[in-house]
């Protein structure tokens, strides 16, 4: 089957004052792909994150996303891409004093012209996919950390957007709910062709719904590792990569 490349990362540069954080970032994500970024704490994930959905200006290179300049776009192609992206931010904040479907039915608000009725509809819709059909009623304080983060990712799809960027989904939560949202990425990007793109430092969970990988690091400036998980866990040499991957501790 042919893919479609519906991200492309090209000689990507980042830095905050004088500091350079990474450089030479390149990558392509194909459609319906789950595309992982790893790397140690501070080595700049959430920053390529931020790059890439237009919140930040690289130093150096581009980056294109569903053909659309996503550094310099003009005015219609930006409003195109902010409906194309979905985005669940590390914070992962719900409004507290809006229910699930009210923080569901805000990016229909903001974005469609739909009368309140139907927004109310395809946010039921979306509280479903992540198994929330219950819980629509309820406040984020009274439900567990792992119903929020479903919550949040219910809201990033609310526009149905065919790209999703989570950023560590899974921390702070248990093995057993982590592992259930696991499923629930895999499950949509199967189901309804989403690509995703997701930040996390979780070895089962990148295992278990990676396709492909990049892995930055804070030293190197850049990326060190890019390919299939289990290929990487099974072949690379890298030290730093090995052993993330095998877990072994680092060579001094
Ligand atoms: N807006 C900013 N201004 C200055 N420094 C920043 C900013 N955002 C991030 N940083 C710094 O860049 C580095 C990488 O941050 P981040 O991308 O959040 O890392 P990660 O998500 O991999 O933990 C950190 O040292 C952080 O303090
Ligand atoms: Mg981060």
């Amino acid at each position: 089957m042919a893919t479609e490349t519906v991200i492309k990362v090209r000689d990507v540069a980042m830095g905050f004052g004088s500091r350079t954080l990474f450089k030479d970032v390149s990558f392509d994500v194909a459609r319906g792909e789950v595309f992982v970024i790893l790397g140690g704490s501070g080595c700049g994930k959430s920053t390529l994150l931020k790059l890439m959905v237009g919140l930040y200006q690289p130093t150096a290179g581009t980056i294109e996303l569903l053909g659309i300049d996503g550094i310099n776009p003009d005015r219609g192609e930006r409003l195109r891409l902010l409906r194309s992206l979905g985005v669940m931010w590390q914070s992962g904040a719900l409004f507290g004093s809006m229910t699930l479907l009210e923080n569901v039915m805000l990016p229909l608000e903001a974005h469609t012209a739909l009368p309140r009725p139907a927004r109310e509809q395809v946010a039921r819709v979306k509280l479903g996919l992540v198994g929330l059909s219950d819980a629509a009623d309820r406040l984020p304080a009274e439900i567990s950390g792992g119903m929020a983060k479903r919550a949040g990712i219910a809201r990033a799809m609310a526009l149905d957007p065919p790209l999703l960027f989570l950023d560590e989904p899974s921390a702070g939560l248990d093995p057993i709910t982590s592992a259930g949202l696991d499923k629930l990425i895999k499950d949509l990007a199967h189901d309804l062709g989403t690509t995703f793109v997701v930040v996390t430092h979780e070895l089962q969970s990148i295992l278990a719904i990676g396709d492909r990988c990049i892995m930055l690091d804070k030293q190197a400036q850049g990326m060190i590792a890019e390919g299939d998980p289990r290929r990487l866990r099974d072949e690379a040499t890298h030290p730093t990569v090995r052993a993330f991957f095998r877990r072994e501790a680092e060579p001094a």
